[in-house]
């Protein structure tokens, strides 16, 4: 049988360990026969998605769900019907940038995801938590290993996305989690079918940029195309002038030359945009920051534009 988050009662007071409690696998066969039912839905829900794009870099904090919320307001400025899917579980923020308090409507084919600012779309495991404090954390035995909590994070996260419905969006962004290992955010990214690629975040600094190298390496070898790569907190705006200042000499571009990443753009730190995401009020469209995201936005979407005229062309010469 096919545990979903409806038949798991989802209410306020439910928490993660509920769900994990439901979700008993009999057998093997059992198992595999749950997957194939997962993977049609979630192909048949998001099928009339046009774009599907995942948000994620190697390391955590480097500002993977602002650089989603804001792409998800720019792509909306640029009059797409735009949709958020938050995969973080331990951590997730998209509501709270966004400045969103719904919950999803739980309906018998699954859960509809609540509308924020713009009309955007957003499903989040918040929406299925009760107060701030709340987060969604193992708190049973900690003599399972890290290797059978991670399978039980990837089957809540597959069966999560699984139940969401879709219905009016254009432009699909996944926030994806921070993955210890470089291997767990292209797992992930893997759950969403026909992904077109994926956006990489990443700061200047040495580390940020080796863990970086890694997650792209894996998510080439499980055929997950990278569109670009977004350089965060790359400088600051000199308080005389207003103009960005980078921090390093350089930043990302050798790191991109390397491994044949376009470089999207460069965003500098701004103490607007931190208290921004923090009290959940986007930006105001003609701040300094905005036209960042707005020309990041504009390439990405150029981008896959060019690439369905290729395929269009490609598909018009072979008749
Ligand atoms: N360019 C920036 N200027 C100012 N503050 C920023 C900038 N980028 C990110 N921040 C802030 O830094 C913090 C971390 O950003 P964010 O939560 O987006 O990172 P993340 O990569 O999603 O983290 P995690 O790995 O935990 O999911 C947030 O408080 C965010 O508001
Ligand atoms: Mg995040
Ligand atoms: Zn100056």
């Amino acid at each position: 049988m096919m545990v979903t988050f409806k038949e798991a009662e989802l209410s306020p007071e439910k928490d993660l360990k509920t769900i994990l409690d439901k979700l008993q696998y009999a057998d093997s066969a059992q198992v595999q026969r749950q997957l194939v039912d997962q993977t049609l839905q979630v192909k048949i829900r998001m099928g009339q998605i046009k774009r599907k794009l995942v948000v994620m870099s190697g390391k955590g904090g480097v500002g993977k769900s602002m650089t989603t919320t804001n792409l998800a307001l720019a792509f909306s400025r640029l009059k797409h019907r735009v949709g958020v899917l938050d995969v973080d579980l331990n951590g997730p923020c998209i509501p709270k940038m966004l400045g969103m308090k719904g919950r999803f409507e739980i309906t018998p084919d699954g859960a509809v995801p609540p509308v924020g600012p713009n009309g955007i779309k957003v499903a989040s495991m918040d929406f299925f938590l009760k107060g701030e404090t709340s987060s969604v954390q193992w708190k049973g035995p900690m003599e399972l290993s890290p290797v059978w909590l991670g399978l039980m994070e990837m089957n809540v996260i597959r069966e999560f996305i699984a139940d969401v419905i879709w219905t009016d969006v254009d432009y699909l962004l996944a926030d994806l989690p921070p993955g210890a290992a470089a291997d767990k955010p292209p797992v992930i990214a893997g759950f969403i079918p026909e992904l077109d690629g994926a956006i990489v975040v990443a700061t200047p600094s040495e580390v940020a940029m080796t863990v970086v190298k890694k997650s792209i390496g894996y998510a080439r070898d499980v055929g997950i195309p990278i569109i670009g790569l977004v350089e965060n907190m790359s400088g600051a705006f000199c308080p005389k002038c207003d103009e960005a200042v980078p921090f390093f000499d350089g930043g990302c571009e050798a790191l991109c030359e390397e491994l044949k990443v376009p470089l999207l753009g460069k965003v500098p730190f701004d103490a607007q945009l931190a208290k921004a995401c923090d009290h959940g009020m986007p930006l105001s469209d003609d701040h300094r920051i905005t036209k960042y995201f707005d020309d990041i936005a504009k390439k990405i979407q150029d981008f896959l534009e060019s690439k369905k005229n290729l395929a269009v062309e490609s598909l018009r010469r072979n008749k």
